[in-house]
C-alpha cells in the first residue's frame, strides 16, 4: 500500500529536514552517510535525479541492481530507484536485512497495470483456450504478487537487458507465450527473435476475455498483455524520421519499453546499460539522440562533452515516479537508521517472497 503525502512533507513522519535548505541536506547526507557506511548501502537505478545518484555505491539497470542486490552484506539496503526494485531486493537479501525505499510513493506506472486477480483471470481463460504449453514471462516492473504467479506456474521473469535469452529459454519449455505487462518490451524482443506480428496478440484486462476469442488465443505463440510505460511513449517514430532527414549526422538509440514503430525506426536500441554502454564505447565527435529517461540522457551529456548527446523527444521525458526520490527523504530515511527507527521498510510477505526468489533465480540462472 502506497503512502501518499504532500511532496513537502516526509514519507511517514514530520521532518526537521524539512528546515534545511536543499544544500544543507546534501552536506548532512554525506555526512550521515561517512558515518553509517558500515551499516548501510546505497543502490541507485540509472534514472535517480544526480543529487541522489552521487550517494549510490552501486548503479545500474534494473538486471545489475537484482544481482548486486543478492550479493549485498550490510544490513540496510537504501534503494534509490522505485517500489518493484525495492521488492526485488528484499526477495534477492537475507531475511535480516532491510531494504528501504526512501520515498514510498516512488512506484511505477506500467507495474501497475497488470495486478493478480487479472492475472489469475486471463490465465485461467488461457489454459482453457488451447491444450499448447503456455510460459509466463513476467517483465521485473511488475509488484511481487505477479512474479510469484510466474515462479509458481514454470516462468521467469526478464529484464530488457535479458528478455531475449529469457524468451529463447520458454521457448524450450513451451510453445506459447503470455507476456505482461509490457506489450512492448514483449512484442519488440519477439520481433527481434523472427516471431512475426501476426504471431502475437494483445490481451487487454479492460475488455471482456481480454478483447479475444478462444480461437484467436490457440493459435497465438505470443500473448502480449496490454500495458506500457507512459514516459516512454512519449518517443515517436516521427521524430526518428524527422531526425534522419534533418541531421543525418546523429544516431537515434531508445529503450525497447518505446513503441514497435519507434524501435523499428530507430538506429539501436537497448536496456539502460545498454545505451549507456554504446555511448561510452563511441568515439569522441558521436552524435547521439536518445530515446529514454531525461535524467540518464542528461547525465550521458555531461559525462561525454566531446560527444553530442541529446534526447529524442523536445518534450522532458521525466519518470515522475523515480523523481520522487529526493535528497531531502534519503536524509530522513539515514536518520531514521540511525536512530534504530527505520522507517520506509518494503517488506515481501514470506510466502509470495519464495515463490518470487524461484523466478527470479531461474532468471539469474539463464541470464
Ligand atoms: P532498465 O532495466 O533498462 O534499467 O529499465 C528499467 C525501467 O524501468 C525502464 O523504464
Ligand atoms: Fe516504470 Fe516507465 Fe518509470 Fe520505468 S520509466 S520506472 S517503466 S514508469
Amino acid at each position: 500500500m502506497l503512502n501518499l503525502h504532500d511532496q513537502h512533507e516526509s514519507p511517514l513522519a514530520p521532518i526537521p529536514e524539512n528546515e534545511l535548505s536543499d544544500e544543507q541536506v546534501l552536506v548532512e547526507l554525506h555526512k550521515i552517510k561517512e558515518e553509517l557506511k558500515d551499516k548501510v548501502v546505497v543502490l541507485g537505478h540509472h534514472y535517480q535525479q544526480d543529487d541522489v545518484i552521487q550517494f549510490a555505491d552501486h548503479t545500474g539497470d534494473s538486471l545489475q541492481l537484482a544481482r548486486d542486490a543478492s550479493k549485498l552484506d550490510k544490513p540496510y539496503i537504501m534503494f534509490c530507484g522505485v517500489h518493484f526494485m525495492a521488492e526485488t531486493a528484499d526477495i534477492l537479501t537475507k531475511d535480516d536485512q532491510q531494504v528501504i525505499l526512501p520515498d514510498l510513493r516512488a512506484g511505477c506506472s506500467m507495474a501497475d497495470m497488470a495486478n493478480r486477480d487479472d492475472i489469475d483471470q486471463a490465465w485461467e481463460y488461457m489454459l482453457s483456450s488451447t491444450s499448447e504449453k503456455i510460459i509466463p514471462i513476467t517483465y521485473i516492473n511488475c509488484a511481487a504478487t505477479l512474479k510469484s504467479f510466474v515462479g509458481d506456474n514454470g516462468g521467469s521473469i526478464c529484464t530488457s537487458s535479458n528478455a531475449k535469452e529469457i524468451i529463447s529459454w520458454a521457448f524450450k519449455e513451451g510453445e506459447k507465450l503470455l507476456f505482461f505487462p509490457d506489450q512492448h518490451l514483449g512484442r519488440n524482443t519477439c520481433f527481434d527473435m523472427g516471431i512475426s506480428l501476426d504471431e502475437m496478440v494483445v490481451y487487454n484486462p479492460n475488455m471482456y476475455r481480454g478483447g479475444l476469442t478462444p480461437e484467436q488465443i490457440n493459435k497465438a505463440k505470443v500473448i502480449l498483455w496490454y500495458g506500457y510505460c507512459s514516459v516512454h511513449q512519449g518517443f515517436t517514430a516521427s521524430q526518428v524520421e524527422d531526425l534522419k532527414k534533418n541531421r543525418p549526422d546523429v544516431k537515434v538509440i531508445v529503450h525497447p519499453e518505446c513503441n514497435f514503430e519507434t524501435v523499428q525506426a530507430a538506429h539501436d536500441s537497448g536496456s539502460t546499460s545498454y545505451i549507456s554502454n554504446k555511448i561510452d564505447a563511441s568515439p569522441a565527435g558521436s552524435k547521439w539522440a536518445v530515446g529514454t529517461e531525461i535524467n540518464l540522457v542528461n547525465r550521458l551529456a555531461q559525462k561525454y562533452p566531446d560527444k553530442e548527446i541529446f534526447s529524442l523527444s523536445p518534450y522532458q521525458c521525466l519518470c515522475t515516479t523515480m523523481y520522487r526520490v529526493r535528497p531531502r527523504w534519503l536524509l530522513a530515511s539515514f536518520k531514521a537508521i540511525k536512530e534504530n527507527k527505520p522507517i520506509n521498510i518494503i517488506k515481501v510477505d514470506k510466502k509470495t517472497a519464495q515463490s518470487s526468489k524461484v523466478a527470479l533465480e531461474r532468471m539469474l540462472s539463464i541470464k
